[in-house]
């Protein structure tokens, strides 16, 4: 009944906006009025999410309403098609200055020291992490922009979480400084939406896997190294072990998750801290194993570094009812899809 319902408000809303027919997108529930006035500040752009979202996000609402910016040059990419900004996301002014120039009406923080990096500086990761939440929170609650997207990961579980199928709500104590950074984010988020009713959402994304930008720094990196290796017709030497079976996802559902999550009504939002989303459950051999079935000479090698410790404290398998439910998520790559598709367009 109630997807009915989603249905029938979808597709009255879809003959009002006719003018945005390119928008392949399921869930639109913006009003036109809302969608003309709609300015995207992307902070953090360059990045391994930040590129493909801001592209997609351009295709979908036109090139010069999305605003990329990064604290590093851009090699192009985001900056030859629409306008691209240096930004420092430490920077309240700076930040709060291109919101209203560029009229901005939603944020996507992307900007973040990952996993395996935040480990060899730790301080320097919470003042990131943590500052660069504030600043778009507090502009938030300013109202100097409507909405914010900003997400948490799978690091927020720790040792003594349940490892299969983990809950939404269940034991969170992580053991990394990016973990206790992002569940610290979690609850900040909760709390500037219960007290300022700030429209702020999240997803705790899985490893992502992609073959457009590299990743940066995360524990699960290793899932798209292999991906290199492969195509160069090298041995993989994999910094975990072959039994590391961690939760990971193809980054084209983890930006249709992104951008479902932020068209829902915002009544839809139950989860206000972060919403658990699931994909793909695989371990180094079976990666290996799904190359093996297009490039059979592949072959990996296991020597385990400081990261192996990040990844056994994490979950193998999320269970990701709660998504599902409120905004109609369901993951669509399997594991050997996502071979295809990384082994085609990185020896092309
Ligand atoms: N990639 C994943 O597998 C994954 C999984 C879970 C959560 N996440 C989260 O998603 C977000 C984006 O991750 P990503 O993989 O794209 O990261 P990334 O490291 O690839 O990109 C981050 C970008 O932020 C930029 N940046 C760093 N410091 C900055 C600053 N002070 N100001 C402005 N920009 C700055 C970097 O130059 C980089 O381009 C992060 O919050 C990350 O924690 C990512």
């Amino acid at each position: 009944m109630v997807l009915l319902q989603i249905y029938e408000f979808y597709s009255h809303i879809k003959l009002e906006i006719n003018e945005y027919e390119s928008i392949d997108y399921p869930y639109i529930y913006d009003s036109k009025t809302d969608i003309l006035k709609k300015r995207i500040l992307i902070i953090g752009a360059s990045g391994q999410i930040g590129t493909e979202l801001t592209l997609c996000l351009r295709k979908k609402y036109g090139n010069s309403k999305v605003i990329a910016t990064d604290i590093r040059e851009d090699d192009g990419t985001l900056s030859t098609d629409g306008p691209f900004e240096i930004l420092d996301a430490m920077d309240y002014k700076a930040t709060e200055d291109l919101i209203i120039r560029y009229e901005i009406t939603e944020v996507y923080l992307l900007a973040a020291m990952l996993s395996a990096t935040a480990e060899k500086f730790p301080m320097r990761a919470w003042d990131l992490n943590m500052t660069s939440l504030f600043n778009v929170l507090n502009l938030g609650k300013e109202q100097k922009v409507k909405k914010i997207f900003w997400p948490s990961s799978i690091a927020v579980f720790g040792p003594t979480t349940p490892k299969q199928h983990t809950p939404q709500k269940t034991i969170m104590e992580p053991s990394t400084v990016y973990g206790i950074s992002k569940q610290t984010g979690e609850r900040w988020c909760e709390y500037y939406h219960k007290k300022y009713d700030l429209d702020v959402r999240s997803i705790r994304y899985p490893g992502l896997i992609s073959y457009k930008t590299a990743p940066g720094g995360g524990t699960t990196d290793y899932a798209v190294d292999i991906y290199h290796k492969a195509v160069k017709h090298q041995k993989y030497n994999c910094f975990l072990n072959q039994e590391t079976t961690l939760p990971m996802m193809f980054i084209d559902d983890a930006i249709r998750a992104t951008l479902s999550i932020m068209e829902a009504p915002k009544e839809a939002i139950k989860v206000r801290s972060s919403y658990n989303l699931s994909g793909l459950s695989f371990n180094p051999t079976e990666i290996a194993a799904s190359i093996r079935k297009k490039l059979p000479d592949f072959e990996i090698g296991y020597t385990p570094d400081f990261r192996q410790k990040i990844a056994d404290s994490w979950p193998q398998s999320i269970d990701d009812t709660a998504a599902q439910n409120d905004w109609a998520w369901k993951n669509e790559t399997s594991l050997d899809k996502m071979t295809s598709i990384m082994l085609e367009n990185l020896s092309s």
